[in-house]
């Protein structure tokens, strides 16, 4: 039997209603704050990638799905959409037309990880991104968004956490007081922040080996080197966030593992999900567009993973409230009548109702049985007295209440006692 590749999932049908359910609410989130949907190609050159997530990184160091095409060019599966959709900015110009866009994105992405709960080699993102702003009220704005898909979708058990990354500035002189720090405890450290202390020290605050993690207890804070600004942006955060009651939780050590990020950075946790316990995580990034050869532009977002998203609310039995029905079933009691139940269905079908008819040539029983697997609202019998009256009796399944009217007069309130 040929299977799916490791790390890939079949979104079954019986599942594809609860994804549906989740898309629903983001559909009317962003909705809400009226930002636009932007679609771009799930494959990228690769250096749209390497110029922005950072050589460093584990994403392109490691997890990336890089290859030549026929033409030689090398080509790589978006591991995520901030780099592709920047470039997709620039390309089209999108900010001369529009100077602040509100854009947010749905879709498969790929990385090359050990796949286990929660983490898949090709998962889905929603995400959205607010470009053109460099006021703090564009990051609260998008973790407000965040915040109230969330609380839509029915989640109550989680954690926002809450950093700043500051300037430019302000983190160059941070690097140098860290890697002075690191430098005196070098022969304690894991072999990858040995690695990461000359190409990303910063990165090594968000170790999990325990040997590191007793370096990192007592190593400086970056909020000791934020300049005057930085510390400004970050205050205007945090009291917009306090304005609309969102609690958040301050997290010195929240780098995340982009390189991309200045000033606010943020993660949304759950316990629901074991280790892969990041559901949504995002930031403000101004420095990308100049990277990737467009204009300098500042901007914020952040991405949510939807198998994450699916996990908790499956935990917490939401789906089990979701209950797809079909609006009329008909049965069809004699094989002769069944070109005239498809005329019934197709007049049912254009007031907007949805209408099943048997394809099995089954008996009744069978008939009536498929109709309650499918929670059928209503039922209507068809068989050779109704072909010859041409009088239809819609059954309301619920209320057991009949109703009757010949096939001219059928019409969108039949349907609704
Ligand atoms: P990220 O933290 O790498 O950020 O990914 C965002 C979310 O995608 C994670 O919190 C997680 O829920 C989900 N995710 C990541 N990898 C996997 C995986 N292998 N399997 C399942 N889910 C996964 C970004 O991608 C940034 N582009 C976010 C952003 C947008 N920053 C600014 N704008």
């Amino acid at each position: 039997m040929i299977k799916s590749v490791r790390g890939t999932k079949d979104i079954l049908p019986n599942e594809t209603e609860n994804w549906q359910f989740i898309e629903e609410h983001i559909r009317n989130t962003v909705k809400l704050f009226n930002y636009k949907e932007l679609r771009t190609p799930i494959f990228e050159s690769t250096e749209v990638f390497c110029r922005s997530i950072g050589d460093t990184s584990d994403i392109v160091n490691k997890e990336m799905y890089t290859f030549a095409d026929r033409g030689k060019d090398s080509l790589t599966l978006r591991p995520e959409m901030t780099a592709a959709l920047v470039r997709s900015c620039i390309q089209h110009n999108l900010l001369r037309e529009t100077p602040l866009s509100r854009l947010w994105y749905f879709g498969p992405f790929f990385r090359y990880e050990r796949p286990q709960k929660g983490r898949q080699r090709q998962f889905h993102q929603f995400g959205v991104e607010c470009l053109g702003s460099e006021y703090p009220e564009a990051d609260s704005e998008v973790i407000v968004l965040a915040d109230t898909l969330i609380r839509n979708l029915g989640i109550k058990d989680y954690k926002l956490l809450l950093n700043t990354l500051g300037s430019d500035e302000s983190r160059k002189n941070y690097r140098i007081a860290l890697v002075s720090y690191f430098e005196l405890h070098k022969e304690k450290l894991s072999s990858d922040s040995l690695f990461r202390l000359d190409s990303n020290p910063l990165r090594i605050l968000d170790s999990k080996e325990q040997c590191d993690i007793e370096i990192i207890k007592d190593a400086p804070l970056l909020e000791q080197y934020l300049d005057e600004e930085s510390e400004a942006h970050f205050a205007k955060v945090k009291s917009q966030l306090d304005n609309l009651g969102i609690k958040y939780e301050l997290d010195p050590l929240l780098v995340r593992g982009l390189d991309y990020y200045n000033h606010t950075v943020f993660e949304f946790r759950s316990t629901s999900l074991g280790s892969q316990d990041s559901f949504g995580g995002g930031g403000r990034y101004d420095g990308l567009f100049e990277q990737l050869g467009g204009i300098a532009q500042p901007a914020v977002g952040f991405a949510m993973g939807v198998e994450r998203l699916f996990i908790i609310l499956e935990e917490m039995g939401i789906f089990n409230e979701i209950q797809a029905s079909v609006d009329v079933y008909i049965v069809i009691a004699d094989d002769n009548a069944r070109e005239y139940a498809d005329k019934v269905a197709q007049k049912i079908r254009s007031f907007g109702f949805s209408v099943m008819v048997d394809l099995k040539y089954r008996k009744f029983k069978a008939q009536f049985k498929e109709a309650n697997k499918n929670n059928a609202k209503y039922t209507v019998v068809i068989g050779e007295e109704e072909v010859k009256s041409t009088l239809i009796t819609i059954k309301n399944m619920n209320t057991g209440e009949q109703n009757s009217m010949s096939f001219s007069d059928l019409a969108e309130n039949s349907l609704k006692y």
